[in-house]
């Protein structure tokens, strides 16, 4: 098994969580605010983890395993809620870390025991225990999501920033990605971006904020036919007339990062041209 094996630089975010820096993406797997704090607030509380482990069965789609603090936070707040609650993750991850940068990590005692799991799923790629179960298929999250055969009460849509890993948000993915979902699951996002709002309309989903916190802006919920707030309509009109509004499209799923900038570029560019002839 391939693991990323280069020493990677532990920074520390300002709730005293620790995070990585990602050498091939240029940025931080986690935001400066608080790693653990976001793993909360951005994705496990907007995606309402804590009613859905009343119902007693759980089923999250997880893309971007990273260092599995989305996975770590959810595991408490089911706990928390309701200890008789099974959960079922299935996490997409291209670069799976080593053990040896994963056991570098270390979480406040409280999370622990649950951050052992998460690292014995993240080390043999799937894990089963006390009502946990946990597959991670390791690849681009472009083609392993065709594996996928359930149905997700909840997305964490956790990927690098557009800029830097473009391939992860275009229209065509959101578009597999809500394929997967039940509908009224949410998909929670820390981007707040205007191509990427608009790439989750085309896409098919309803859209609302989700909460910021720290230094970040709010984020971005999405759900086919569940309550995810929405925007007033002043917000939603200048969205649709935006110039940024052209999402990201990645026709079959293959694209490269360059095509998938410069397929954005060229629609962009037909586009001024029929305005200027019209
Ligand atoms: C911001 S980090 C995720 C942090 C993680 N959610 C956590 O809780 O620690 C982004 C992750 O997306 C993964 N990623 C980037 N592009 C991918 C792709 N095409 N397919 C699958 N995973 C990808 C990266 O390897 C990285 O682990």
């Amino acid at each position: 098994m391939f693991f990323i094996m280069q020493k990677q630089q532990i920074l520390q975010t300002a709730d005293g969580s620790q995070t990585l820096f990602s050498q091939e993406h240029n940025e931080t797997y986690h935001s400066s605010s608080g790693a653990l704090k976001e793993a909360f607030s951005k994705f496990c509380e907007p995606c309402k983890i804590s009613e859905l482990a009343q119902r007693g069965a759980i089923n999250i789609l997880d893309i971007g395993f990273g260092l599995g603090y989305n996975l770590l936070a959810a595991l408490h707040m089911v706990k928390a809620a309701n200890s008789f609650c099974t959960i079922e993750i299935t996490s997409l991850e291209k670069e799976i870390l080593s053990p040896q940068t994963l056991n570098s990590i270390t979480v406040p005692q409280k999370y622990s025991i649950d951050y052992e799991i998460i690292k014995k799923a993240a080390n043999a790629l799937s894990c089963n225990e006390k009502g946990v179960k946990i597959s991670i298929l390791k690849g681009d999250a472009r083609k392993t999501i065709r594996e996928l055969t359930n149905r997700y009460d909840a997305v964490f849509f956790d990927p690098f920033s557009v800029k830097k890993n473009p391939e992860m948000w275009s229209v065509d993915f959101f578009r597999e990605i809500g394929k997967r979902m039940t509908d009224e699951a949410i998909l929670a996002t820390y981007s707040a971006s205007t191509p990427i709002r608009c790439g989750l309309i085309e896409a098919g989903f309803r859209i609302g904020p989700a909460p910021g916190d720290g230094m970040k802006k709010e984020g971005t919920l999405a759900s086919k036919k569940g309550d995810v707030g929405g925007f007033s309509n002043k917000i939603m009109l200048r969205l649709k007339n935006s110039p940024e509004r052209m999402p990201f499209y990645d026709p079959e799923l293959n694209f490269s990062r360059h095509e998938i900038f410069n397929y954005r570029k060229e629609l962009l560019q037909k586009e001024s041209s029929y305005t200027q002839k019209n």
